[in-house]
């Protein structure tokens, strides 16, 4: 992909080389702090950037917003292109004290500059397209259909499709069924915060079927790991699992595999082992390619 074309610009972080050249230099000072430069002339430019901020979300996250402040003042309108929005899951606070971590990410974006965010299967957006934040237009594009089309063809019979959850429910919707999911309280150690899956039900049948398990994100793994349980005590005769995120964070994969999931893939939004669909596909077709 071109870094130039018209005038359009696209910023390419090194994180991102296998997606697009990177033109963006990141380096450290002696501190560790973070130091960026962006040698190329933004000037009157419509401006993406394109930078995954995961791992190491709080590194990367500032990153993003260095390299704003750095093309913001010259640029026409600027763009992140942000695969896996770090920091999604918290847009509620259920506890006094506590901070809606995802209303303030879109509040830094928009304070360095960015008018404008591509994200995929973000956790506070309960559907795909466009959606505004206070300044920030945010576009929630879906890998729901992609990793549902590699499960698949291993598939002989149609397979019963279904999200864990509701809020995941649009991966799936129009083609399967939404599970229903309650979190407990959270388990609170002295370093994480967590909350478990306290209830997984489904009101459809899976029973002789093949299943097509889709989430936004396998992060713990712990809703993954009930959902693949469920389906098999229900009487599923095989079942697949596909995320976009995949995080798999403590064994997760393993997990899930015990549980007797047949297969588990994720997207590239996050890089891992197991990332079969990659989203450089949608990223240079349209509407997104609009952006380069
Ligand atoms: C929401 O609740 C999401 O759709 C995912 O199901 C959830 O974030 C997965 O988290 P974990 O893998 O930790 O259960």
């Amino acid at each position: 992909m071109e870094a130039q074309i018209g005038n359009k610009l696209l910023l390419v972080t090194p994180n991102c080389a296998d997606l697009a050249k990177p033109n963006v230099e990141i380096k450290r000072f002696p501190d560790g702090e973070t130091y960026v430069r962006i040698d190329e002339e933004t000037e009157g430019k419509h401006v993406t950037v394109l930078h995954r901020c995961y791992p190491k979300q709080d590194s990367s996250l500032l990153q993003l917003l260095l390299i704003g402040n750095a093309v913001a003042p010259f640029a026409k309108s600027l763009t992140a292109v942000v695969p896996y929005l770090p920091y999604a899951r918290q847009d509620k606070a259920w506890k006094t004290g506590e901070v809606k971590s995802a209303e303030i990410v879109c509040n830094l974006l928009v304070s360095s500059g960015y008018t404008n965010l591509v994200t995929y299967d973000c956790h506070f957006l309960k559907k795909g397209g466009e959606h505004k934040r206070d300044k920030l237009t945010i576009l929630n594009k879906s890998m729901g259909k992609m990793l549902e089309d590699y499960l698949s063809r291993q598939i002989a019979d149609d397979p019963v499709i279904v999200s864990p959850d509701s809020g995941a429910g649009y991966l799936v919707e129009g083609r399967g069924h939404a599970m229903k999911k309650v979190r407990g309280e959270y388990v609170t150690d002295d370093k994480t915060a967590y909350r478990e899956v306290k209830e997984l039900s489904m009101d459809f049948s899976v029973n002789g079927r093949e299943v097509i398990v889709l989430d936004d994100m396998i992060a713990g793994g712990g809703t993954m790991e009930r959902a693949v349980r469920l389906c098999i005590e229900a009487g599923a005769k095989t079942v697949r699992c596909g995320a976009t995120h995949g995080l798999f964070l403590n064994f997760a994969d393993q997990r899930i595999k015990e549980a007797g999931a047949q297969e588990v893939i994720a997207s590239d939004t996050v890089q891992c082992p197991y990332s079969k669909v990659s989203i450089k596909e949608q990223l240079f077709t349209a509407p997104l390619s609009s952006f380069f």
